[in-house]
């Protein structure tokens, strides 16, 4: 790790929104004054009922309470769309980039009002009211951005369901949430394969109990079934609706979406986002963290299924009057070139990606870079998980050539938007590091005794002190797990699960989660999810599942597999074990090695120890520790002497 401050380039400091004096300021009057400080940022939105009161939340476990702007009413689409429409109509809102470099698309902001306040009037048409929830598993296409506009606009409550995930874990997200529409397309695209998402609806609706109707987008044309009076096309309905709709008054509490996001125990959880903090908050880091201008072309690569397409591909964006790039494809399709060569082609000037993709391009050769002009870009963002210096500076030099500042941006699918990050005009970066606060946001380090840490320089687990507007506010249908996940290990604070550690110079470098969550490929995945989807299958008898280091996806997944009495371990079965966990969750959950285990390290009162499983699959055996209190030290002999490798 490299503690150098890389100075800001000159030319991007000379015409940034802010500098560091500014940031200084206007940091500290955020923590001083959050009521003012807010106040004042709230009035970036238009509110059709202004709000009296800013800020009125506790962390006090266990009456933990969040809102903000609490009788204010406002609605999200008509800020993100009509509010536009005076001086940015024939603007391009959405510029669409299809898996086929030949496929694209310019959206207006009046097109997008358009599209939108049609669909929002099939919904309701289709019997869904205010409060109602809405299930997207849609491909990348500007129609998952109309359909989560849409719901918006009419006060219903989208839960997007990443098309990468299995029918199974659709379904359970379809009963959970209770949704009554589920809006889908008939095929996806990605690195010119197709992906049967109107198939894996159905299959998910045959194990759903209640009656659901779907909206079908043909994207492909490929051959689907639509059942009667239940299954409605996009193109058919949209076009017998008016094309216009009132966008209703929705309290700013009031809930916007619902997105699942892994833990460290037990299913996934409905991370829970409301009206108006989260799009002052969405809105706000857009502006700064990207320094948005006008004539800017800003692409986020990330999947509008995971909580960074949320807020930094639509809400964001477009609630500042951006034009936002939607990549339908993958970054090595049809050549490891596309990233630059779509950067080229649009004039991309403010670029966001993750570090898997970085790391894997980067393993693919500078020529794919060299062949693009990247004259264009102007500012690089990463996201997802720790960014290793390698691939910063390779970002910086190779991509950014030298010219452009890099935002590490820190944040969770529970943070709503960015909260700790660099200020491009402002902030001298290190790589590897996130470097300092955003506006409203204080970070502390507590050690595990839950003691904060008041030197500078400390390292221990994250946790932040007071709200800020773009938080969670419950767990959908569990808001006493909401309290007990958050808020109930390290009192009178928000615990984030990762851990951090804090430089001479105050900046943040977050080490990785503390907890049982794992990071694959930027996303988040829970080792009990991974373990329950393993025992499921009548060969399994246990299983324990932990991180290991992985070159490109930063962390891979490592299984330790105890099968039933008389079970033979075979490679066909470990293939099928493979096969059945993508059936379970989704392809980004399948196990990159799998060890048969004939014992798992236990302690005599039969908890699994861990500890001890990660280091092994780390390679890592002189820091066991203790094994004495396990309850048959010579597993680990075992486990150790046969190490799964790739
Ligand atoms: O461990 C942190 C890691 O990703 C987790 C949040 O995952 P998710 O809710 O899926 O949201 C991802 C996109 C915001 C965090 O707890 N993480 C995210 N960004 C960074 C990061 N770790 C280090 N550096 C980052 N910039």
């Amino acid at each position: 790790m490299t503690n150098e401050l890389r100075p800001i380039p000159s030319d991007f400091a000379a015409k940034a929104l802010i500098d560091d004096a500014g940031y200084l300021k206007m940091y500290a009057q955020s923590v001083d004054n959050p009521e003012t400080f807010w106040g004042e940022q709230g009035k970036r939105l238009d509110w059709m009922k202004p709000y009296t009161r800013v800020k009125n939340t506790s962390f006090e476990y266990p009456d933990v309470s969040i809102k903000w702007y609490e009788d204010g009413e406002l609605n999200v689409s008509a800020n993100c769309i009509d509010r536009h429409l005076a001086t940015r109509g024939d603007q391009v809102a959405i510029i669409w980039e299809g898996d086929d470099p030949s496929s694209d698309k310019k959206i207006t902001y009046k097109e997008l009002h358009e599209h939108v306040c049609r669909l929002a009037n099939v919904y309701k048409e289709l019997g869904v009211e205010k409060g109602d929830r809405v299930i997207l598993y849609m491909p990348m296409i500007p129609e998952a951005a109309y359909a989560m506009l849409a719901c918006a606009r009419i006060g219903a409550v989208h839960s997007i369901v990443f098309g990468g995930f299995s029918a199974d874990a659709l379904a359970d997200r379809v009963t959970g949430s209770q949704a009554k529409l589920l809006v889908t397309t008939d095929e996806g695209l990605r690195g010119g394969r197709s992906v049967p998402l109107k198939a894996n609806c159905d299959k998910a609706l045959a194990k759903v109990a209640h009656d659901v109707k779907m909206v079908v987008v043909q994207h492909t044309g490929g051959d689907i079934a639509m059942r009667e009076g239940l299954d409605f096309w996009y193109h058919e309905q949209t076009q017998k609706v008016s094309a216009d709709c009132q966008p209703e008054a929705m309290n700013a509490e009031d809930p916007l979406f619902i997105l699942y996001t892994s833990g460290s125990t037990g299913m996934p959880k409905g991370v829970v986002h409301t009206t108006g903090g989260y799009l002052v908050y969405a809105s706000m880091t857009h502006e700064y963290v990207f320094d948005h201008q006008d004539g800017d072309i800003y692409w986020c690569t990330a999947d509008v299924g995971w909580v960074t397409g949320h807020s930094y591909i639509v809400y964001g964006p477009l609630a500042n009057g951006a034009t936002t790039l939607m990549f339908e494809g993958v970054p090595t399709y049809p050549s490891p070139s596309r990233f630059w060569d779509v950067c080229e082609k649009h004039k991309v000037t403010v670029f966001y990606t993750a570090p898997t993709a970085i790391r894997a391009l980067m393993g693919a050769g500078e020529e794919h870079v060299k062949g693009a002009d990247l004259s264009s870009l102007r500012l690089l963002g990463s996201v997802g998980e720790p960014i290793n210096p390698e691939a910063w500076k390779w970002y910086d030099e190779v991509v950014g050539e030298g010219r452009c500042p890099i935002v590490d941006t820190w944040w969770q699918t529970e943070t709503g938007g960015i909260l700790i990050t660099p200020i491009p005009g402002a902030t001298e970066t290190k790589p590897g590091s996130a470097t300092r606060p955003f506006f409203g946001v204080q970070p502390v380090i507590l050690d595990t005794e839950g003691v904060v840490q008041t030197s500078v320089e400390a390292e221990g687990v994250l946790c932040i002190k007071d709200s800020w507007p773009g938080q969670m506010r419950t767990v959908y249908g569990d808001h006493e797990r909401f309290v007990s996940t958050y808020f109930e290990t390290f009192k009178g604070y928000y615990f984030t699960g990762d851990g951090c550690r804090r430089d001479a110079d105050g900046y943040y470098w977050i080490t990785g989660r503390v907890d049982d969550v794992i990071n694959v490929s930027g996303h988040r995945m829970g080792t009990a999810e991974v373990e329950s989807a393993l025992v499921a299958h009548e060969k399994v008898s246990e299983a324990a599942v932990v991180g290991f280091p992985h070159d490109i996806k930063g962390q891979g997944i490592y299984a330790y597999v105890t099968l039933m009495e008389g079970e033979e371990p075979s490679e066909e079965l470990r293939k099928e074990l493979v096969t059945w966990v993508r059936k379970e969750i989704g392809p980004i959950a399948s196990p990159d090695l799998i060890q048969w285990a004939p014992g798992l390290p236990k302690t005599r009162s039969g908890k699994i120890m861990r500890r001890i499983l990660r280091k092994i699959a780390e390679n890592d055996y002189d820091a066991l520790g203790d094994t004495s209190t396990l309850a048959d030290p010579s597993v680990v002999a075992d486990l150790i002497e046969h190490r799964a490798n790739a």
